[in-house]
């Protein structure tokens, strides 16, 4: 069988698959019209990703998750509420809402002259997204700018839930034993197969220790440096196929911030500049550091803001 044009839901409504409004590692997503109009997203693995049932068992548990809070009463207002779990023929999709102001990295590009208060505005609602999945023992994993979606109304939503609850696939994408990771980042000869988006990783994931959810408080704090000064943390793009010499001033950046502890001063003076009160300044400082017990909770991050 070959993937479907177009599909029923489980309510029996019609949908017609349409352009594309965005891309993952994992998966496409397109916009799905409903028979009546209404437009859709819908989430779907990528061909070179159907071999390996670790990406159908991701993409299962994303599901799962929204399950969970579509049980309890009112839905989270800033995680994306996905309705349903469909098969379209060769390959099984996630029905959400289509979110039209798209991610957090395009926005970021675009609008130099967001104002300090759009910032933070942004940054509470993403600390109010990833709260209630903190407070179900979830730990989303994998927060960058490219997993936060913006509404009609610019209100944003939390997406792509799938790594949380998928331990074992960093072991696939990296191809190392987990616990051998970080020890081959930090080694003097980067080995080319590393691979990922690891830039918003905190040390601990990176080194493959059981999910915290004080990684997210890193990855959190990282975005926030990016989206308050406008650079980000890490220059470097790093994934499996950048060249050897990217990869060594990666793993320079990560050992110089493994020996400061957290961010050095020119970055703290960057964010400084950022015109943040003292308290948020000090807890975004502190959700960077590299020790796990030196980091806020997210419940605090979401106070000073
Ligand atoms: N519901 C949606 N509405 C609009 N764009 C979306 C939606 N879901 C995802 N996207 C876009 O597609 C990209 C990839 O989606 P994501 O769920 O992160 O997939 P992957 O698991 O492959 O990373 C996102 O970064 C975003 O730009
Ligand atoms: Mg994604």
């Amino acid at each position: 069988m070959v993937m479907k044009i177009d599909f029923k839901d489980r309510k029996g409504n019609n949908y017609e698959i349409g352009g594309s409004v965005g891309e993952g590692g994992a998966c496409h997503v397109k916009l799905a019209v409903r028979d009546d109009g209404e437009e859709l997203a819908i989430k779907y693995l990528k061909n070179k990703n159907l071999k390996n049932k670790i990406w159908e068992k991701g993409l299962k548990e994303e599901y799962n998750i929204s399950q969970i809070f579509s049980k309890v009463g009112k839905f989270p207002s800033h995680i994306i509420h996905i309705y349903d779990f469909l098969n379209l023929g060769d390959r099984n999709g996630l029905l959400m809402p289509y979110m039209r102001r798209g991610n957090l990295n395009e926005k970021m590009k675009e609008s130099e002259e967001y104002r300090l208060s759009d910032k933070k505005k942004i940054a509470k609602q993403i600390t109010l997204g990833i709260m209630p999945l903190h407070n179900n023992s979830i730990v989303h994993r994998d927060i960058k700018p490219a997993n936060i979606l913006f509404d009609e109304k610019d209100d944003i939503k939390i997406t792509d839930f799938g790594l949380a609850h998928n331990p074992s696939f960093f072991e696939w994408v990296f191809k190392l034993p987990a616990k051998e990771l970080f020890k081959k980042i930090v080694s003097k000869k980067p080995k080319k197969t590393l691979g990922g988006t690891i830039t918003y990783m905190s040390p601990q994931a990176l080194s493959g220790r059981q999910p915290d959810k004080k990684d997210d408080v890193y990855s959190t704090s990282v975005l926030f440096y990016e989206l308050f000064t406008g650079k980000k943390l890490f220059n470097i793009y790093y994934n499996r196929n950048s060249p050897a010499s990217e990869q060594k001033s990666y793993r320079r950046e990560l050992e110089k911030r493994i020996e400061n502890e957290g961010i050095n001063n020119e970055e703290k003076n960057n964010l400084k500049k950022a015109g943040l009160e003292s308290n948020t300044f000090n807890c975004l400082i502190a959700g960077m550091r590299y020790r796990k017990k030196d980091r806020p909770d997210m419940r605090d991050l979401c106070r000073v803001l």
